[in-house]
């Protein structure tokens, strides 16, 4: 336990969120009175490939009106807008970083989803929720702070409902070695456990989910860095202040993308997108 305060410091660095994405909202010209979940992707979805990733994950589960998600590392929120936007569920948002889900709130709110979203501040590890309560687990580049992953599925797996299915959108080891740090998820190498592929799947297997779909998204990741890049790096447009995910990183965010695309491009990292099934 003693690692969880530095997770969370590491993430909550910038402090309260909320006003400084809609001022940074209101600079690029939207009307916060008319603010849609979709005004707040470019901001809320912390993870390679955007809302692309979570659009994908969400036609791979397929999930229904009115079912209930957990989203384990929901950040500050925006794949939970975005299923309850798109699909009509209802989900809750699980997150370490107490400002995260402060934020995660304070958006939903802003956008009229405070009735389908709820965010709830505790460590993955050990979910204060019942036993199979949820249609679907989800989960986007947040297992690599945590360690001891054979618990972290245990404790999926235990919430889920009978029949329910488990979407996972996740950064893992390479072939090539550690990666070079600072990255976004880690500021060294302490609070970042990276487990290959193989590993990931053999230990979400024990934990009794069978496995309905797997694909390395790798080469995916690449292009799509090699877009995104460059935009998130360049720095604030004239008389603006740092946009995109800069905003919740800080300063340091230019340093720990440039390592994160170096690790990609040199495969010390490997993405992957897969799906897992509790037995009915
Ligand atoms: C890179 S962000 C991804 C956020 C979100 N899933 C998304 O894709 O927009 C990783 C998140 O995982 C959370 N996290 C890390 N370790 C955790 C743990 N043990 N339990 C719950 N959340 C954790 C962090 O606080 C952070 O918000």
């Amino acid at each position: 336990m003693s690692q969880l305060p530095s997770v969370a410091q590491h993430y909550a660095r910038e402090g309260a969120l909320t006003g400084r994405i809609l001022s940074t909202l209101t600079a690029e010209g939207k009307d916060l009175d008319r603010l849609t979940a979709e005004d707040l992707s470019p901001y809320d979805q912390f993870h390679s490939r955007g809302h692309q990733a979570t659009a994908e994950l969400a036609q791979l589960l397929n999930p229904q009106t009115g079912q209930l998600v957990l989203d384990l590392g929901c950040g500050i929120g925006g794949p939970a807008r975005w299923l309850a936007t798109h699909r009509g569920c209802r989900v809750v948002g699980l997150d370490l970083t107490e400002v995260y889900c402060r934020t995660a709130g304070e958006l939903s709110a802003r956008v009229g989803l405070s009735r389908q979203t709820a965010f709830v501040c505790a460590d993955g590890l050990a979910l204060p929720l019942a036993e199979a309560g949820f249609d679907l687990v989800w989960t986007q580049h947040a297992a690599m702070n945590i360690a001891d992953k054979a618990r972290l599925y245990r404790e999926v797996a235990r919430v889920l409902k009978p029949g329910g299915r488990f979407g996972l959108y996740d950064v893992m080891a390479g072939p090539a070695g550690a990666p070079y740090f600072p990255v976004p998820w880690a500021s060294s190498a302490e609070w970042s456990h990276l487990t290959a592929p193989e590993g990931v799947r053999e230990t979400v297997l024990a934990s009794g989910l069978k496995q309905r779909h797997w694909r390395d998204l790798t080469a995916e990741a690449k292009v799509w860095s090699e877009k995104a890049v460059a935009a998130q790096t360049a720095g604030p447009k004239p008389g603006r202040g740092p946009s995109g995910p800069a905003i919740i990183l800080g300063p340091s965010f230019a340093e720990m993308v440039a390592n994160l695309r170096r690790s990609l491009f040199e495969d010390r990292i490997a993405v992957v997108q897969a799906v897992f099934e509790k037995a009915g």
